[in-house]
Parts: structure tokens; sequence; C-alpha cells
């Protein structure tokens, strides 16, 4: 199947007192298998909100989204949280590594969420080859730099071999040189492996490693129009 992720008319207002916030309108949006496209946009654009929706994490106000054409708002709760677990690998700004678990840990237990509590030593070892840090497998994230606790990130979000990799602003706390080697990992997954990725950023020099580029501004697609 070739059709991994669809929005239809995507939307989230959020209500703060009396006010309405529409941080996501009418978004519509195909991602087929193997693409690598970059959604980008200003701070408070919604671009957050919208991953959060594509990920299953919140609902939307209006519209749908569908997972290998499965309508997230058509399955319960625990059925769209076994989607997020086995589908979906996720990585955010703030790498989100346990601080008291070393490399291998951290990716261990991300194993066990989401392959029934299995353990493959050997996939570890490859999958930290893979994002180059196969010597940092017994360090904890304060004895890794920043640029390596996101790559640890990321070959956490890649253990359970996802669909789909939702990334929101995994440079946002980098330096350039780490910034511009977690962007050419991402390129590397994808067209090595084939990986579908979504990257979410503020920054139009980052947007640009993607091959395909979606602007935000208000909630809204403005690019392509
Ligand atoms: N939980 C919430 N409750 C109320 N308003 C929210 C909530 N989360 C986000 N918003 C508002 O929705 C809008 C979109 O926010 P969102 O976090 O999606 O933007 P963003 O494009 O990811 O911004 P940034 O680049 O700063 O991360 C903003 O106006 C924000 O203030
Ligand atoms: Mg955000």
């Amino acid at each position: 199947m070739n059709k991994i992720l669809q929005t239809e008319n995507l939307g989230k207002v959020y209500r703060v007192g009396k006010i309405d916030i529409h941080a996501v309108r009418g978004v519509n949006l195909n991602i087929e298998k193997g693409e690598f496209v970059s959604i980008v946009g200003p701070s408070g654009c919604g671009k957050s909100t919208l991953l959060h929706l594509m990920g299953g994490m919140a609902k939307p106000t209006t519209g749908r989204v569908f997972i290998e054409g499965i309508n997230l708002a058509k399955i319960n709760d625990s059925e769209r949280a076994k989607i997020r677990r086995e589908k979906i690998g996720f990585v955010f700004q703030r790498f989100n590594l346990f601080s008291a678990l070393n490399s291998q840990q951290n990716l261990e237990i991300a194993m066990q969420i989401g392959c029934n509590g299995s353990v493959d030593h050997q996939r570890i070892k490859e999958i930290m080859r893979l994002v180059g840090l196969e010597n940092k497998l017994y360090h904890k994230p304060l004895e890794l730099s920043m640029g390596e606790q996101q790559r640890v990130a990321i070959a956490r979000a890649l253990i359970n071999n996802p669909l789909l990799i939702l990334a929101d602003e995994p440079t946002g706390n980098l330096d350039s040189a780490n910034s511009y080697k977690v962007l050419y990992l991402l390129k590397d997954l994808n067209r090595n492996l084939g990986q579908t990725i979504i990257l979410i950023t503020h920054n139009q020099e980052a947007s640009k490693i993607a091959d395909r580029k979606i602007e935000m501004k208000d909630g809204m697609i403005i690019f392509p129009s």
C-alpha cells in the first residue's frame, strides 16, 4: 500500500477562557510511502498541533486523519495507541530520553513497548550503527553531546521499524553543525531505507533537506496553494 497518511479538512480549535484559537484550519495532506516531506512555518502557525493530530495524540475538531486507510476517529483509544506505538516513530526537540538509562536501555524500553516485551540486542546495535553511535551504547544522555542525544532519539524512533517518522523541530536545540548531522541522517534514512519522514520546522533552511516542502501560516497550508 502506498498511501501512508491522509488528512481531510483537518482542523483543531483550542478554547482558552472565552476565546477560540483556530490552531489548524482545513488541512488536506496526502503522504505516500517513501516520501520525505517538510512542513515549515513561523512559531505558532499550528505545526505541532498538526503533528499531534496526525500522530493520533490529539483529537481533531473538524475533519479526519487516515493512517494506512484507517480513520483514526473510527477506532477506540487502545487501537489508536497501538497504531502510535507500532507505526509511528516520534522525534522531538527535547530528545525525551530517560536520563538514568544508557542508550541501549533507552532503546530496550522503546522496543519492549512496541514489540510485546521482547528485546533484540543485535537490532539495537544495528540501529545504533545506522545513526553512527555504535560506540555509545553504554553512555547515558548526559554523557553524550546534544547532537548525539538526538541521534539516539532517532534510533529510538526507528527501533520498531515504523511506517512513518514524525519529527517536530528535531534540530531546535542543536547548533548548526549538529543540526546539519541530524538533517543529513534523516536524509540518508529516507534515501537508503526508504523511510517515510515528516519533518516539522520553523527553519526555512532546514526544510530544504526534504524532497517536498509544505508551508503553513495561521493554521493553513499556504504552499502549495
Ligand atoms: N494546548 C493548547 N491550548 C490552547 N492553545 C494552544 C495549545 N497548544 C497550542 N495552542 C495555540 O495554538 C496555536 C498553534 O500552536 P502550535 O504549538 O501548534 O504552533 P507551532 O507552529 O508548533 O509553533 P512553534 O514553532 O513555536 O513550535 C498557537 O496560537 C498556540 O498558542
Ligand atoms: Mg511547535
